[in-house]
């Protein structure tokens, strides 16, 4: 679909690069010529990722283990890449998000959330905005969002609250830094698999791909949202900002809202699907190393 050295010269950043959406779109920006640079809270997870990618494509992939809910170490680590050159893009993939009937959310169940996806992504957003800025170097941002910004969502209260707030940012600083060459867009996929967010949106069964319900019958491919994170990330099309664009045939045009069927759930069903979705936690945090 690319000519094969689109990216090339290009350094584009992927937050949470090690692992689903994230990887996906890291090797397929590697794979078009780019130095890419990757980070996510497990340093076995990104560096495996960085070693495999660069096994397959050949090319730079560089790993950072940290945590962007701290914006001093989010600053760092902008620093470090800046000392190879300037980035050119970044793609705010990284995100946490699990479901809960929001009554029995803790006020450290909201946070773990909003200050990964609201906080985290601002930080890092503004870490590299503000060099571009000084370098009066041009650059692409693009924020993973999800559908949930055009139609709130049930049970992910927290993770809909906070996907807005890049929307908002995307569209604010589209005006504010359009003057400096920055640009930012957003894409807002419809169910797409991943191992991750399966395992916190549906534990246990497959509730989340609602294959019959899609328009186009199914759910996403992967290469597809890594043909329309190319495209974004790309020049020629350098009038395009400030838009998020759904990707998810036509799912949220037609159904509205996700997990809207949670509404059936006993009490009981929700206490399994917490200690399920609690210990596809631990197995993480165990491997953690920020
Ligand atoms: C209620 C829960 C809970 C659950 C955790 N908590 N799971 N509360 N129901 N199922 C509460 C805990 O009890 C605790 O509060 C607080 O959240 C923090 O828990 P920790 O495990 O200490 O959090 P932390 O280590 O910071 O982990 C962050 C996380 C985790 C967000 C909770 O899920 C994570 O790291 N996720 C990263 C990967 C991920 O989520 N990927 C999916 C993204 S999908 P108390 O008060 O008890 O201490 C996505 C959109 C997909 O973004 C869209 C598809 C269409």
């Amino acid at each position: 679909m690319f000519q094969d050295k689109l990216l090339q010269g290009k350094r584009i950043l992927v937050t949470g690069g090690g692992t689903g959406l994230g990887r996906a779109m890291s090797e397929q920006f590697l794979r078009l010529g780019a130095d890419v640079y990757i980070c996510g809270r497990r340093q076995n997870v990104v560096d495996d990722t960085a070693r495999e990618l660069m096994a397959s494509h050949g090319g730079s992939v560089k790993a950072f283990a940290i945590d962007i809910r701290h914006a001093q170490a989010v600053d760092e680590m902008i620093e470090t890449i800046w000392q190879d050159g300037p980035l050119d893009g970044l793609v705010n993939n990284a995100a946490g998000n699990f479901i809960s009937r929001t009554e029995d959310l803790s006020p450290r169940g909201f946070d773990a959330i909003a200050n990964i996806v609201l906080h985290g992504t601002f930080y890092t957003t503004q870490a590299v905005g503000k060099r571009w800025i000084r370098d009066k170097h041009k650059g692409s941002v693009v924020s993973i969002v999800v559908t949930w910004v055009w139609t709130g969502s049930p049970y992910v209260v927290p993770s809909a609250m906070s996907k807005s707030g890049i929307d908002a940012m995307t569209k604010s600083l589209a005006v504010e830094w359009g003057r400096h060459g920055i640009r930012l867009n957003a894409i807002a996929p419809g169910p797409i698999y991943t191992k991750g967010a399966w395992e916190r949106l549906s534990p246990g069964k497959d509730n989340m791909s609602r294959k019959e319900s899609n328009p186009m019958g199914r759910q996403g491919e992967l290469s597809e949202l890594q043909n329309l994170a190319t495209f974004l990330m790309s020049d020629g099309c350098d009038w395009l900002t400030g838009q998020t664009i759904a990707l998810d045939g036509a799912g949220y045009l037609a159904n509205g809202a996700s997990f809207t069927y949670l509404a059936d759930l006993s009490d009981e069903d929700w206490a399994n699907m917490r200690e399920q979705i609690k210990a596809a936690n631990e197995r993480d945090k165990a491997q953690r190393t920020v």
